[in-house]
């Protein structure tokens, strides 16, 4: 069997008497759309920071293609190609759309990757290139007409379609986004899954993503991990987490369960 890109082993994280994560283990398998669920206050979001650097576990290891990256800082996992989205997108407000692509490569790749990428080319050719590059990008996420626009008049989803092209500046291996979907309306949320089933076919990007609308998540994963009070729970297809007798349990007494439309996370 091949490796996975992502492997959390044990891992757990406690904020003063708050057992957030524990004694977590779980793996994402390359070019994976995997989706990761679970009622309100079952870890997801402190899972996401202890992967990415944001917090450090108190015990337990991940594997980034092998690798241990535990305790890693956030830049120094960045830099071997692990990317996360926010719940809430992050932008430059009072740049244009354009320089929001265009400030990535310089500020978020390190210099090293960075020298290595340009080696031989002028400042000037380096520049040319990153320009075409964010052009293209912002064709494939269609806001082409809006890259002079501040991108604070952007909506709250042109600014998660906005998001998708940053992570398509850089070359990365594995992306985690934290519910895409949310305060989206449907008719953009259809255009962001399709982006990010675009990308995760034509780049071969590994994908993790968090998300409380089970439409999206059934829709779009292939494989599905709920997690409960800080551990995984269960793991499978759409069809097998649907129908999942401990994964229904744990929806219990929370609106919604993993079968229904509504949000079984409320508002958090
Ligand atoms: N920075 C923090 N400080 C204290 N408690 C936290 C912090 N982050 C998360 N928690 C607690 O950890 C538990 C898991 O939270 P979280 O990871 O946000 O769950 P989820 O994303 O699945 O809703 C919750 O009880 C939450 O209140
Ligand atoms: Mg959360």
């Amino acid at each position: 069997m091949q490796e996975p890109v992502l492997r959390v082993q044990n891992v757990s994280k406690r904020f003063g008497g708050v057992h957030a994560v524990k004694n977590c283990s779980l793996e994402v398998n390359a070019g994976s759309i995997t989706g990761l669920i679970g009622p309100n206050g079952a870890g997801k979001t402190t899972l996401f920071n202890l992967i990415t650097g944001f917090h450090r576990p108190d015990s337990g290891h991940v594997f980034l293609q092998g690798e241990d990256i535990t305790g890693l800082e956030p830049h120094e996992i960045f830099r071997k190609r692990l990317f996360r989205t926010f719940q809430i997108a992050r932008d430059y407000r009072e740049m244009t759309v354009l320089e929001n692509l265009l400030i990535i490569p310089e500020q978020q790749i390190g210099e090293k990757i960075w020298n290595v990428w340009f080696r031989g080319k002028s400042i000037r050719e380096q520049e040319r290139a990153n320009v075409r590059k964010a052009l293209q990008t912002l064709e494939f996420i269609e806001l082409q007409d809006k890259k002079d626009l501040p991108a604070k008049y952007l909506s709250g989803g042109e600014k998660k379609l906005l998001e998708i092209g940053r992570m398509m500046m850089v070359d990365l291996g594995m992306v985690l986004l934290d519910e895409p979907g949310a305060g989206v309306p449907p008719l953009m949320q259809n255009r962001i899954l399709d982006h990010i089933r675009r990308l995760s076919r034509e780049q071969s990007l590994t994908l993790f993503i968090v998300e409380h609308d089970m439409d999206i998540i059934m829709n779009i994963c292939q494989t599905i991990i709920v997690m409960s009070d800080g551990s995984k729970l269960a793991e499978g297809t759409p069809r097998e987490i649907r129908s999942d007798e401990r994964v229904i349990e744990a929806y219990l007494g929370t609106p919604g369960s993993p079968g229904t439309t509504s949000s079984p996370e409320g508002q958090s």
